[in-house]
């Protein structure tokens, strides 16, 4: 791969992040087994389940995607999987991760994703991070990068913590993104309990080239595994209009794990994440928003990356295999919740 302006070589970064990656400690979870926690959302004949029930496989082929869901209700919490990407030709095929109560709150849900984004064979596969809250789905707060590995040759971990102070995305131990709650953002941080989502679908209309690329059923089933799932938090009934589950312990645990705050190591590796990887910012699309919103922490170096409309600039491509039309435009369609409760296209 070549890395374009970078006066860096690539050799410098790999030994940077191998030396990041093991003075990170590995998280310590308890891993669940589906039926523990989760339950099978939609298209039940596209799920398999490992023997021991520690793996999960969702399919998507020609008939439909699939989904699992957790069967409870988390008033803030740590979500997590290790997945395996669908290789080969996925464009237009989505794998979502992500947290909601779109069930509960059609109207003012809140949602916390992570969102892979197939791609056409040979070229890597791509993922978005976002948040809304009570919502907010007209102004969208999507990052979008690439990876440093092959996701679909080996399972990854990602996860989500959200907690009433940060929510913080992970890609392996590396934390990618933090979003860091104040009080102008009011409702638009996530605050109502909300479940954890994983599925897969047809996103031909969005996800590749602007929809130019279909998902070419060819290649069909395109196939996702999901292992070593974590939940973590405080299990609510979100129906309760005045919950009876007093959180205050479980949240004061979540916010005094390894995960909740991030080391200066752990700070390093976000910087590099970002500065190398990172290649579209709502923070820094002023054209969508000439004021960031409120949570944006402008980073000079990034800044000095991104063009007026959040994405990278020309000299600092990588590799000259993104292409990223209309992107902006397709951005700024509000989002379309299906009944399924996946969330469809923005
Ligand atoms: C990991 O978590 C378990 C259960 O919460 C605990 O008993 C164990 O001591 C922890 N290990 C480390 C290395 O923190
Ligand atoms: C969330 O939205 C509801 C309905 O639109 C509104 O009544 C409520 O005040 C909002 N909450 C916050 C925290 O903004
Ligand atoms: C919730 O629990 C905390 C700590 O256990 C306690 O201090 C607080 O008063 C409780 N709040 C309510 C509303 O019961």
């Amino acid at each position: 791969m070549e890395y374009g302006i970078h006066s860096r070589t690539p050799l410098f970064f790999c030994l940077l992040f191998l030396f990041l990656l093991y003075t990170t400690i590995a998280f310590n979870h308890t891993t669940l087994r589906f039926h523990e926690a989760y339950s099978p959302l939609f298209s039940d004949f596209n799920i398999q389940r490992s023997p021991d029930d520690k793996t999960v496989r969702l399919l998507l082929n020609r008939f439909s995607g699939s989904g699992i869901i957790s069967s409870d209700y988390y008033n803030y919490g740590f979500f997590s999987a290790s997945i395996k990407l669908p290789a080969e030709n996925t464009a237009g095929v989505v794998v979502a991760f992500y947290t909601s109560n779109v069930d509960t709150y059609e109207r003012n849900h809140d949602e916390l994703d992570i969102e892979f984004m197939g791609n056409v064979k040979g070229k890597p596969w791509r993922f978005q991070t976002n948040m809304y809250g009570n919502g907010s789905t007209s102004h969208g707060r999507e990052e979008r990068y690439r990876l440093w590995f092959d996701p679909s040759k080996d399972s990854h971990r990602y996860s989500i913590l959200w907690t009433p102070k940060n929510t913080i995305f992970y890609v392996d131990e590396i934390p990618i993104r933090e979003i860091v709650r104040n009080a102008a953002m009011a409702g638009d941080y996530p605050s109502k309990p909300m479940s954890l989502y994983a599925t897969i679908w047809d996103a031909s209309t969005w996800a590749t080239n602007g929809g130019k690329e279909k998902v070419d059923y060819k290649y069909e089933p395109f196939v996702s595994e999901f292992t070593n799932l974590v939940l973590e938090g405080c299990i609510v009934d979100p129906t309760e209009q005045i919950s009876s589950t007093n959180c205050t312990d479980r949240i004061a645990s979540l916010l005094v794990k390894e995960y909740s705050t991030i080391t200066s190591e752990g700070r390093k590796s976000m910087k590099w994440f970002r500065e190398k990887y990172m290649y579209y910012s709502s923070c820094y699309d002023s054209i969508r928003y000439p004021v960031p919103p409120p949570e944006c922490v402008v980073v000079p170096s990034e800044r000095e990356m991104f063009q007026n409309s959040g994405r990278l600039r020309e000299k600092m491509k990588f590799g000259g295999n993104h292409r990223r039309h209309r992107r902006g435009q397709r951005s700024r369609r509000p989002r379309k919740v299906e009944v399924t409760g996946q969330v469809a296209a923005l």
